[in-house]
């Protein structure tokens, strides 16, 4: 990166920069893959630049269908021009199907339809692991208002309508995702982070039998093989339905 723009933050899987506007970031994707709070590293060359294309996508279809989010536009493949946004300290996870941590955690058996999606809260903090968190905890903390929970609650339960339908366009099922929100500078809630295959599980639909084919960072989490063919895969299908 041109060293006029300055390194903001810089996280395990992307870099953000400053930009000539003030309330814009630029946000490079890194090769580096991490599990288990980055017990597990390694990196996956072109792994960037396909999460940054298919963060892309994903953010205009949303973006299409009036969901508030950070992206304005691709800078180059691996780089994207975002709105600055304050990064609330939440992981929103929403799960369609049973697994990961859901299953290790409860009685809940892995593959295990869950009829109504269910939203889990995780506090953004390393140092603590990212725990699962309560509403009632997230007052305390005096996180983000009720209200503005609620909304981005109401938010998750739409994006998965449209990321579930989409995606089963493309023969994918997504079982679970995970998203970051934040506030620009007019403190309006925008969609921020990556939407990508290191935050989603998406098993292949194009399965003779009930064989789970995972296209998504438990390649790497599971030592499976094959992480930059299936990414490449989901961006194949996603250029080819777009
Ligand atoms: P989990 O089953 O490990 O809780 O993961 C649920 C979903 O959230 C899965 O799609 C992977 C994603 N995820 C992240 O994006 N970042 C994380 O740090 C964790 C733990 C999960
Ligand atoms: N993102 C987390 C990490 O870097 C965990 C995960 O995605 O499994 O460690």
């Amino acid at each position: 990166m041109n060293n006029k723009y300055e390194l903001i933050y810089e996280g395990k899987a992307k870099k953000v920069f400053s930009h000539d506007d003030a309330d814009k970031v630029i946000i490079e994707f890194k090769d580096d893959a991490t599990a288990f709070n980055a017990l597990k590293k390694a990196k996956f060359k072109g792994k960037g630049k396909l999460n940054c294309l298919i963060s892309a996508k994903i953010f205009e279809l949303l973006l299409n269908n009036n969901i508030p989010c950070h992206f304005l536009e691709l800078k180059n493949e691996n780089t994207m021009i975002a709105q600055k946004i304050k990064v609330i300290p939440l992981e929103i996870v929403l799960r369609n199907t049973a697994y990961g941590s859901l299953c290790k955690q409860t009685t809940i058996e892995s593959g295990t339809d869950l009829g109504k999606p269910l939203i889990d809260l995780y506090l953004k903090n390393d140092e603590l692991n990212d725990p699962l968190i309560t509403k009632d905890r997230i007052e305390l903390m005096n996180i983000l208002s009720t209200k503005d929970l609620n909304y981005i609650l109401d938010l998750t339960l739409r994006i998965n309508e449209i990321l579930k339908g989409f995606f089963k366009n493309i023969q994918l099922k997504l079982i679970d995702f995970k998203l970051e929100f934040g506030y620009d500078f007019k403190n309006n809630i925008l969609l921020g982070d990556e939407i990508s295959p290191d935050n989603c599980r998406l098993w292949d639909l194009n399965q003779k039998n009930d064989t789970i084919v995972s296209l998504d960072k438990d390649i790497f989490r599971n030592d499976l093989g094959g992480l930059i063919e299936a990414y490449s895969e989901i961006n194949r299908r996603i250029n080819d339905f777009i």
